[in-house]
């Protein structure tokens, strides 16, 4: 039956009915959104340190350079008490005579740096640390899943299972060995800006120094280069670090955000644009990358450059690499996402095959591992691995210039890799 009501009467009923129906709803929304300000806040505080200067980048990075001993690795109860060491006990270089493979380079590669050195340096005693804005917490998934990854992702050479290597969308070109006690890697990677298709991929090269199993609590350790637009907010060429010690699950994070990593050196910023980039058949720009474990504290101290040591993660982030690394791996590896239910165009290194060569193709030279006894050494029994050869691909070499070698890299989608 029809309620008899008069026309002014319906109005007021109706806008009682609204504010009862809307007015809840838009105030838990509000609570949820403030809710959400005061995590993000919260979280910047804890990233971003008391700067004793500040640097503006061109790229729009801001550098804060913060005091040694007001680094986030300070957070950690662990480290609470723990003092900074300045420089390792041992350095396997002492051995290696690198000037003899660089002095008659055949194929030169220019020098390298980070952007934001054209604006200014950091002062003695300080770290720089690029600054945590809201929007870079605000693109990722959560508050918590920010600086993490979101899937395992390790290279998985001769899987027993190919349905698990595909699984996460994540494809790999890489070279590795395996079998051994490993006690650091070193490369000289080609450094370059590769095509990103969506913003949810990323296409980037490195090398993992792995601990343990493939299961539940694999130890690893990268560092190389990356872009990937969901971390940083643009397609620039980044220098990162990454560490877990529970195969990605509840430790690790990339370069220092979240503490591990202590860094010592006031010239290079993890994550910081890398400048620069090689280009196709033109100038081609390398980085070389350094890990080691000192033999006497136990912590794997990193290098990039000649000439920068970074700093150290300490030995009791980790479980089975507190011993030594089981795996070294090298190479590229990218998200393909299948937007449009297709291959990814998204590249890797320099989006050319390897059959290319120099000045088109990426690739990683001097690839060496740190064997038992703390030497540099060409690694013996080198495997290759790709998911999809058609769509990435990996070849690898031997000279006297390079040493040990492999380009590496491809185009994504293709008519080969629909
Ligand atoms: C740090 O030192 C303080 C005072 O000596 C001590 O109470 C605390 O347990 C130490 N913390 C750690 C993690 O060793
Ligand atoms: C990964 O998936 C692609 C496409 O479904 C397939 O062609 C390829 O063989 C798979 N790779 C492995 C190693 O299983
Ligand atoms: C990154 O590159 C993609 C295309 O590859 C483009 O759509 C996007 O706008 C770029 N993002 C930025 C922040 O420049």
């Amino acid at each position: 039956m029809a309620a008899q009501f008069s026309s002014s009467e319906r109005r007021v009923i109706m806008v009682i009915l609204a504010l009862a129906l809307f007015f809840p709803l838009t105030c838990a929304g509000r609570m949820g959104i403030s809710r959400q300000k005061l995590e993000v806040q919260k979280h910047l505080k804890r990233l971003n340190k008391p700067a004793v200067k500040t640097i503006k980048s061109p790229d729009g990075d801001i550098i804060d350079c913060v005091h040694v001993s007001h680094q986030p690795a300070f957070d950690h109860p662990f480290l609470q008490n723990h003092t900074v060491q300045i420089r390792p006990s041992y350095h396997p270089e002492g051995i290696f005579d690198e000037n003899k493979v660089s002095a008659k380079p055949k194929q030169r590669s220019k020098s390298i740096t980070q952007l934001w050195h054209l604006n200014g340096r950091c002062p003695e005693g300080t770290i720089p640390i690029r600054r945590t804005k809201k929007d870079d917490i605000l693109r990722a998934s959560s508050v918590k899943r920010y600086g993490r990854k979101k899937h395992r992702t390790i290279p998985k050479p001769r899987s027993a299972d190919p349905d698990l290597i595909n699984e996460s969308g994540h494809q790999h070109a890489i070279a590795y060995v395996e079998g051994d006690k490993y006690y650091g890697a070193k490369a000289t990677i080609n450094v370059w800006e590769p095509k990103i298709q969506q913003s949810n991929e990323f296409s980037l090269s490195q090398l993992w120094i792995l601990g343990g199993s493939f299961g539940e609590d694999l130890n690893s350790i990268e560092a190389g280069w990356q872009v990937s637009p969901d971390l940083y907010g643009d397609n620039n060429t980044r220098l990162f670090t990454y560490w877990t010690s529970d195969a990605y699950q509840a430790t690790g994070c990339y370069n220092l955000l979240c503490s591990g990593f202590i860094q010592i050196n006031s010239e290079i910023a993890m994550g910081a644009s890398i400048f620069p980039v090689s280009g196709y058949r033109g100038s081609q720009y390398d980085i070389s990358i350094l890990v080691w474990k000192d033999p006497k504290e136990g912590h794997w101290w990193m290098q990039f450059g000649n000439d920068y040591v970074l700093g150290y993660w300490p030995s009791f982030l980790f479980s089975y690499l507190a011993d030594s690394a089981s795996m070294i791996e090298w190479g590229g590896e990218v998200v393909n996402s299948q937007p449009d239910g297709q291959h990814t165009s998204t590249q890797m290194g320099s989006g050319h095959f390897p059959e290319e060569g120099f000045s088109k193709s990426s690739y990683f030279r001097n690839i060496q591992i740190v064997d038992g006894s703390n030497n540099l050494r060409a690694p013996k029994g080198i495997g290759t691995f790709t998911e999809q050869s058609n769509c990435y691909d990996v070849q690898n070499g031997n000279n006297g210039d390079w040493g040990n070698y492999f380009y590496y890299g491809g185009p994504g989608k293709n008519p080969n890799c629909p």
